[in-house]
């Protein structure tokens, strides 16, 4: 299959090509999408066909349920039973934007979209491109990341070429994204409302727009009788080829550290990266090394994680250290992530 890849700077000048999208997704195809938080893989929500070519196209176990991307408020009561107050405040807030809510589904949201769970994951993403896309197909458009199983998230139309480049007929480039991971996902399904997986929305924020306390899933591998809560939890996630190791601690003690473990492993003939921010980027000694932002700005964190982590699969590198966060803002957002591509190696001083 050729995939044809559209540059959509400006929706306005773009409708021809939006409603070929759109016709695509109608028929039962798939187009990967930009949204604020990373690029999508969509389908026909409510067309089994399209679920099962989005599993087909990222390779992606078909009991991990996909994410019900809404276009307006009419669209996500018709796909849920109910919505409770808390839930219904939150997405008064935060919608169109990067959270997504797990809700009791309707009727007519078929098993295939939500793994066989009882709850669906409904979100209306902040990106014009995304949401014209809805309204031109007129249904829910389940999407995953557009990246294949076990990679990261794609933040450029470049990544998702690189991973689904001839499995599917068209992407829709919309140049890097925002926020670059994934949405803050609620369980509203419970008395108290759960954070299954943090992003850019946070417990604090989310707590005083709702008002009242929320739950974090912090293993993020909660188990209800024996189903994980979220599915996609319980997956292999994205590891580096090169081994990869987070250093956590007082900033001039992780640099000495790290520069210490690099001098060591070059020493063992290995070549070493570096995965440091803006503040400490000339501090370090290592072969290569790479800035994810600025400490002191955790969007700029949050919107480069991916691309770098992709980065290092293209690189001479055979062993990585990344410096963590702690304190900073979305430090539970970034080391989710990180934590996963170390495959949990922590080192604390
Ligand atoms: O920002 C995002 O959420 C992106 C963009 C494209 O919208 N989408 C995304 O989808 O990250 P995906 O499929 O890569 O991750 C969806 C996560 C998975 O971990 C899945 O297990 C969980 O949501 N999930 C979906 N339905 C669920 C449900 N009913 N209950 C619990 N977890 C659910
Ligand atoms: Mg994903």
């Amino acid at each position: 299959m050729k995939t044809k890849l559209v540059k959509v700077q400006q929706i306005e000048d773009c409708s021809m090509q939006m409603k070929e999208a759109a016709e695509l997704i109608r028929r039962g195809e798939v187009v990967a999408f930009p949204t604020e938080t990373v690029y999508g893989l969509g389908g026909n929500g409510l067309l089994e066909e399209a679920v099962h070519k989005i599993y087909e196209a990222k390779g992606r176990p078909s009991d991990n349920p996909l994410i019900l991307h809404v276009c307006d408020m009419a669209m996500t009561e018709s796909l849920v039973q109910e919505i409770p107050e808390t839930a219904r405040k939150a997405m008064d807030y935060f919608w169109p934007g990067p959270m997504t809510v797990i809700l009791p589904k309707a009727e007519k949201v078929p098993s295939c979209v939500t793994g066989g769970l009882s709850t669906v994951a409904v979100r209306m993403p902040a990106h014009k491109t995304a949401l014209r896309l809805i309204q031109e197909a007129k249904v829910p458009i389940a999407a995953p990341s557009a990246n294949t199983s076990g990679r990261p998230s794609p933040t450029k139309a470049e990544h998702v070429m690189e991973d689904l480049d001839g499995r599917i007929p068209m992407i829709l480039d919309g140049g890097a994204v925002k926020v670059g991971v994934e949405s803050t996902i609620v369980d509203f399904s419970e008395a108290v409302p759960v954070i299954l997986r943090p992003g850019r929305i946070t417990k604090m924020e989310l707590e005083k727009v709702i008002g009242c306390p929320v739950r974090m899933n912090t293993a993020f591998l909660g188990k209800d009788n024996g189903v994980p809560k979220a599915p996609g939890m319980k997956y292999k996630h994205y590891a580096p080829k090169a081994d990869m190791t987070i250093v956590l601690g007082e900033r001039k003690a992780v640099i000495a550290k790290i520069n210490c473990l690099a001098v060591k492993q070059k020493e063992l003939g290995n070549r070493v990266g570096v995965i440091c921010t803006d503040e400490t980027v000339e501090e370090y000694t290592a072969d290569d090394v790479v800035s994810v932002g600025r400490r002191c700005n955790m969007e700029t964190v949050t919107a480069k994680l991916y691309d770098v982590l992709r980065g290092f699969d293209h690189k001479d590198v055979d062993i990585i250290y990344s410096e963590g966060f702690e304190e900073e803002p979305l430090s539970e957002a970034v080391m989710n992530r990180l934590v996963k591509a170390a495959g949990h190696k922590i080192i604390r001083i």
